[in-house]
This record gives structure tokens, C-alpha cells and sequence, in this order.
């Protein structure tokens, strides 16, 4: 098993580029189910979680080829509508072929992906939205069964809590249906409104896009042309290395973002006195000259993300006076507690609140990465703190941060990849 070893502190400089959003491409590999053309889609993050994903299209029947995140895929000839466990066990995401495989061929068996260090993340809303829409679902030996024998209907939906990957997937299986459906508390997400602008360039009447309300008239079972695409940038790999600028207080640009997709974030980290300048597709962050305390809730889109609730974390043990960070998202996301304390961060937790005490000295020690963003935080820390910091399991940080150690030695850091 590889892990990190980080030496601190660190000042960084220089330019990184933002790759493709991870969370963008996911349910974008599986709109192409839809599809009865070869796609293209450029500026696709060659990351664990995107191979992981093509392994199970391919094992669906799919071709794919993925080069300098040049990625090639034709699901014209998929004949199986089985995704087995070995698959799904590893990455919640697959769950996103549900819509797609239902709603092309009728019928599907997909596992269910369980619970994860995060929290328990239960995918019954997606199921109830298929049903509404004329499904006939069944759990049998850990398996989801699905068949619409006369296809999906289109129906009226009101999702009772807004789920993003929920929202992905009955927007996808609505292209597909029979008439009219109208989703209700939809997911705004960058990610979901990209899903909805390419279904509406491949000709699907869909109208609301970026809005809570969706409003989508299906092809009744006719499969689409699809447009080729390019993905885009990843605002939370972007907020990732903003945090890394202002928590090893460096001046360092980030090339090839999307600014308006991280607002939330940006006026966080004014408010602890960082200043972002912005030029197109650049942002620039310059340290604050003494960094402030914070209050945050993690949201939906647009309010702020909870995929960047642990970077933050990290960040408020060096601020001046006492952060509160709620998480109201997730109800286990705070596993990178312990391992910041490790470090030295004082931090009290109560419930889905975490109280940190401020201007905490970092120490290096041995910390363990316990899933995706919890491992970057634990990376951030670790270039603050004084001495080397070890970071083990970071095949979780491979999932979803494209050449993390490369972008950060190239900004300076002195990280390496060594194996256990
Ligand atoms: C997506 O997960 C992201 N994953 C997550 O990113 C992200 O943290 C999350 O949205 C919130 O922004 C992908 O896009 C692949 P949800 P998702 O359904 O769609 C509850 C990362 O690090 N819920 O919006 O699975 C759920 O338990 C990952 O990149 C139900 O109760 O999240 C949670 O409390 C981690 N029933 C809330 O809704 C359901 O059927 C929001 O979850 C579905 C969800």
C-alpha cells in the first residue's frame, strides 16, 4: 500500500492546473448508456474512481479508451444489465447506472452500494422516484431488481431531501421515459446542471436546468445522439489547493477553474482575510496577513460544500480565535478529527458540530486517510505542520485527486509516494 510522507512547513508557489471534475464525469460515463453514438469527452480526470467506473461499463458490454484525459466510449454495445458487488462495493457511485440501465432496457439488477466511512448514504429516494415513475423494484440477496416492462412513465416528483446523485439518475431515466416528468427539490450542483445542459444539446427537451424544478419530456424509449463534451473543472480539487495556499500562507494561481462554481468557498476564505483575485479562468489566492476564525454550515449548492468541510477544518487549527463547523450533510463525516488531533489540532466535537480552537502548534506524526477529502485535509495539515507527517491509505485520495503529489511538488511542496 502506498502512503505519503510530507515534510512541514512548506511555503508553496507557482501555478496548478485544475483537472476535469471527478463528480461531473461520473454521471456523465453514464448518460452515455442513453446513447446509440460513440462520445467523446475531453478533459476526463484520470482518476481510480473514473477507471473503476469504465471497468463496469466494460463489463456491461461497453469499449472505452481514456489518453490524456481524452476519453472515447461506446455503449452501443452493451447486452448485460448486471452491476455486480465486487464492482459497486468499491465505488457508491455506480449506483448511477440504475437510471440509465433501466431505462433503456427495461430491466436491471444493480448491487446496492451500502454504507460508507462517511455515513450510511441510503439510496431510497432514488428508488422511490422509479417506482413513481412505474417501476417495480425489488431487494433480493443484496441486489437491486428493477423492471418496467412497458418502460418508465413519466410522473410528478418530489424528492423529500436533495440528493445529487439521485437527482442525476432520475434525470437520466426521465430522458428515456414515456412523456412528461417533473422532478421537484432537485439538486443545483454544477455537476448535475452539466448532466442537463449536455442532454439538452443532444436534443432532450428539458427545461429549468440550475433550478430546483426539472422539467424533462422523454423519447419514449428512443435512445439518443449524444453530443461530445468537456467536462468541467473540478471546483472541489480547486478549493483543495486554495486551502493549500492560505493554510502554508502562499501566493499560488490555480489555471483552468470555474470561479462562479466556487463562491461559497472563495467567500469563506475572505472572511478569514485571504484575498482572491480573479481573471478568467484563474484565480490567484494571497495569504492573509493574520488568519481569522470561521463559522460554517456544509449545504447544498450553492451554499457551502461539504466535500470541503475537512480542508476547512484543517485550515481553522492555524486561525486566530475559536472556528464552528457544522456538517449537515453527512452524519459520520468528521473521521479526520482524530487524525488532525494527532497532529496537535484541538478540536471538540459535539454531534454534527466540531469546535476548533485555534492557533493550535502542528506537529508531524503518522495519520491514516479515512476517505476522500478527510485524506486531502490530512495532506494540507501536514504541510503546516513542523517535522514529516505520514499519510497512510491514501488509495482513498487516488480515487478522486488527479497526480495530487506531482501538482504539489511542482508548487513546492516536499511530498513523496512511498510504499508501506
Ligand atoms: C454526492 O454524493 C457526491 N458524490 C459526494 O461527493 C458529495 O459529498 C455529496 O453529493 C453531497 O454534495 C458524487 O457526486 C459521486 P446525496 P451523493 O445523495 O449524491 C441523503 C466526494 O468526496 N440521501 O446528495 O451520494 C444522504 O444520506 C463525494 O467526492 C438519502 O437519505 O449525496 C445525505 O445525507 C463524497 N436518500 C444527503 O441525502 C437517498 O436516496 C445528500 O446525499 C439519497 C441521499
Amino acid at each position: 500500500m502506498d502512503y505519503l510522507r510530507i515534510q512541514g512547513p512548506t511555503k508553496l508557489s507557482g501555478t496548478v492546473t485544475i483537472s476535469g471534475a471527478k463528480n461531473a464525469a461520473l454521471p456523465l460515463i453514464t448518460l452515455t448508456l442513453l446513447a446509440h453514438n460513440k462520445v467523446t469527452l475531453t478533459n476526463t480526470p484520470e482518476v481510480a474512481d473514473i477507471k473503476t467506473l469504465l471497468k463496469l461499463l466494460e463489463n456491461l458490454g461497453a469499449t472505452s479508451t481514456l489518453k490524456n484525459h481524452v476519453l472515447e466510449l461506446d455503449t452501443s454495445t452493451v447486452n448485460h444489465t448486471m452491476a455486480n458487488y465486487d464492482i459497486v462495493k468499491t465505488m457508491r457511485a455506480s449506483i448511477l447506472v440504475l437510471g440509465p440501465l433501466l431505462a433503456r432496457f427495461g430491466h436491471c439488477e444493480v448491487s446496492l452500494p451500502g454504507g460508507c466511512a462517511i455515513g450510511q448514504r441510503p439510496i431510497d429516494l432514488h428508488l422511490k422516484a422509479l417506482e413513481q415513475m412505474g417501476a417495480e423494484i425489488t431487494i433480493h440477496a443484496g441486489y437491486v431488481n428493477a423492471v418496467a416492462p412497458k418502460g418508465l412513465q413519466g410522473a410528478h416528483i418530489i424528492f423529500d431531501k436533495i440528493t445529487v446523485t439521485g437527482t442525476a439518475n432520475i434525470v437520466m431515466a426521465a430522458a428515456l421515459a414515456h412523456g412528461k416528468t417533473v422532478l421537484v427539490n432537485c439538486a443545483k450542483e454544477p455537476e448535475v446542471v452539466q448532466l442537463c445542459e449536455i442532454l439538452r444539446d443532444s436534443g432532450i427537451d428539458i427545461t429549468g436546468i440550475g433550478t430546483s424544478e426539472l422539467t424533462i419530456i422523454g423519447t419514449g424509449g428512443k435512445t439518443i445522439d449524444m453530443v461530445d463534451f468537456e467536462i468541467i473543472p473540478d471546483r472541489i480539487e480547486a478549493g483543495t489547493y486554495l486551502c493549500a495556499g492560505a493554510i502554508t500562507n502562499s501566493t499560488i494561481t490555480l489555471a483552468k477553474v470555474r470561479p462562479d462554481h466556487l463562491d461559497a468557498v472563495t467567500a469563506k476564505l475572505e472572511q478569514m482575510g485571504c484575498t482572491i483575485d480573479i481573471d478568467g479562468n484563474n484565480m490567484t489566492i494571497h495569504p492573509a496577513s493574520e488568519l481569522k476564525h470561521v463559522e460554517l454550515i456544509t449545504q447544498e449548492y450553492p451554499a457551502f460544500p461539504t466535500d470541503m468541510q475537512a480542508q476547512f477544518l484543517a485550515l481553522a487549527t492555524l486561525a486566530k480565535g475559536t472556528s464552528i463547523i457544522e456538517e449537515r450533510l453527512f452524519e459520520n463525516r468528521f473521521m479526520h478529527v482524530s487524525e488532525l488531533q494527532r497532529l496537535g489540532a484541538e478540536i471538540r466535537l459535539n454531534g454534527h458540530t466540531a469546535t476548533v480552537i485555534g492557533e493550535s502548534p502542528l506537529f508531524g506524526a503518522d495519520v491514516m486517510a479515512t476517505d476522500l477529502r478527510a485524506s486531502s485535509a490530512l495532506v494540507l495539515a501536514a504541510m503546516a505542520a513542523e517535522g514529516t507527517t505520514n499519510v497512510h491509505r491514501i488509495y482513498h485520495l487516488d480515487r478522486g485527486y488527479e497526480n495530487l503529489e506531482q501538482k504539489l511538488l511542482a508548487l513546492g511542496a516536499k511530498i513523496e509516494r512511498l510504499k508501506e
